[in-house]
């Protein structure tokens, strides 16, 4: 088939460079460009494991284009997909006038009777306007619902082997192209979720919103813990081995970040809002997350005897491993708080050093060595779990930060509860983590990553 996809970002970039990968000829088309001459010259304008090598791959095969307009032979194109952004908009509803643009440039240029796949996440009913615009097309075009669910930092994985590919059309003719196109990823069993496009919308935002609330919900039972003396470790085993809960998504950490669920939570609240029927869980698992926030600001400041004047290392900016991605991470948002109390922030991360200090409005400072970030530092956050943290040397922490008034050791946070805190102990630092007791001596042994 011949594809043209709208958005070089993280969703549009591993749709457009996956089927490419499968044998159709596919256009990528951004606004942006700058990204687009980035991609043309093999230069990646994020950072997403395994995406490199498979874009330079359909490149050379002559798969796979850029640009900033569509070429004449992309105007009768089987299927247009749109996977541009859809941020918060003022009123936590998704601003979607992303999409309608893309949706008036296909009914522009589309010179043959095609699909109109809507990848972007977007409120229930914005298939049915996008139809309507781009009914103003001479030629036929119907659009569909098939919301991503890719998981950045395992984008590419998660493209080739999905767990569900949801589909909202209206007509059988839809439904087989698409299932035809998506055939060669479920060879190993039935993966195709079939169903209305309103019914499709909803499935999106329903899925993040019900991982945000269990995240939020330990998140909760963390600060009880801190409360009660109660220790979230055995909390979420005793809770996760109900079969009927299951284990997964049940990790207490500083609350949820990223492009998705922060917007997407909001958005359904919004959306309850305008049809009468308040999302109160959502709600509360917003509020919830901005708590958590809220927490581990005030635990750093507690245990350092308030934070102006001090020096605060935080280890993990990207909103989890494996990305680049700060976008509503929750380093910026301790970051700031820091920084608004008088702190200075030095930073690390392995990829997404130069968006945090961007984001952060050159407020902070990052190190391209992770111990380098401890010179002098009075604690250390680390907020995401990098794998290349998980075994630290702790000595060499202790030797290069700085004690507090009265000689009182150096404090070390680990607010992804992935370090054992006697070693930190032991080491001569203070330790504190999330909803358990700084003296516990245990630790999850495999902590995978939550998204
Ligand atoms: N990032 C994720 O993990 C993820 C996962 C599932 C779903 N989604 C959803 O997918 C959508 C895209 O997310 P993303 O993270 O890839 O966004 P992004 O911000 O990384 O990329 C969006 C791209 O669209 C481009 N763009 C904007 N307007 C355009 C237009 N009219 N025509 C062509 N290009 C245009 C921008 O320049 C940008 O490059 C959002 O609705 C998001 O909620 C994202």
């Amino acid at each position: 088939m011949r594809l043209v996809v709208f958005g070089a970002g993280y969703v549009g970039l591993v749709t457009g460079t996956g089927l490419s990968d499968l044998g159709h000829e596919v256009f990528v088309f951004d606004i942006d460009p700058a990204r687009i001459e980035r991609l043309r010259r093999g230069e990646l304008p994020i950072y997403e494991p395994g995406l490199e090598g498979l874009i330079k791959r359909n490149q050379r095969g002559g798969r796979l284009t850029f640009g900033s307009s569509i070429p004449a032979e992309y105007e009768t194109a089987d299927a247009y997909f749109i996977a541009v952004g859809t941020p918060q908009g003022e009123d936590g509803a998704a601003d979607v006038s992303a999409v309608f643009s893309a949706a008036k440039e296909i009914a522009k240029k589309a010179k043959a009777p095609a699909l109109v796949v809507v990848k972007s996440t977007v409120p229930v009913g914005t298939c049915d306007k996008v139809q309507e615009v781009v009914d103003s097309a001479d030629v036929a075009l119907e659009v569909v619902s098939n919301p991503e669910f890719l998981k950045e930092g395992d984008a590419v994985s998660d493209f080739f082997k999905p767990d569900r590919i949801v589909l909202g059309a209206r007509s059988e003719a839809a439904r087989q192209t698409l299932r035809d196109l998506y055939a060669p990823l479920q060879l190993s069993g039935e993966r195709v979720v079939v169903t209305d496009p309103r019914s499709s919308e909803l499935i999106k935002y329903a899925s993040n919103t019900m991982l945000a609330m269990r995240v939020s919900f330990m998140n909760e039972l963390s600060r009880l813990c801190h409360a009660t003396g109660a220790d979230i470790h055995a909390v979420r085993l005793g809770v996760g081995s109900d079969s009927r809960i299951g284990k997964k998504y049940l990790y207490a950490g500083p609350g949820y970040g990223g492009s998705c669920f922060p917007k997407d939570v909001q958005a359904l609240a919004a959306l309850g809002k305008s049809a009468g029927v308040p999302m109160r869980l959502a709600e509360a698992t917003h509020s919830a997350n901005d708590e958590q926030a809220r927490f581990v600001a005030e635990l750093v400041e507690r245990a350092l005897d308030g934070v102006s004047g001090k020096t605060i290392a935080i280890w993990g900016l990207a909103f989890k491993p494996e990305t680049d991605d700060v976008r509503e991470a929750p380093s910026l948002k301790l970051g700031k708080a820091l920084v608004e109390k008088g702190a200075t922030v030095v930073g690390h991360d392995p990829e997404a050093a130069a968006n945090f200090v961007h984001a952060m409005g050159g407020k902070a400072t990052v190190k391209d060595k992770d111990y380098d970030a401890l010179d002098g530092a009075h604690a250390l956050v680390l907020l995401t779990e990098w794998r290349s943290y998980r075994a630290p040397n702790f000595a060499e922490m202790r030797r290069r930060m700085r004690p507090g008034a009265g000689d009182v050791p150096p404090l070390v946070v680990d607010a992804r509860n992935i370090w054992r805190p006697l070693d930190v102990l032991k080491a001569g630092l203070r330790f504190q983590g999330i909803g358990i007791q700084p003296s516990a001596s245990h630790r999850p042994a495999d902590r995978p990553s939550q998204r």
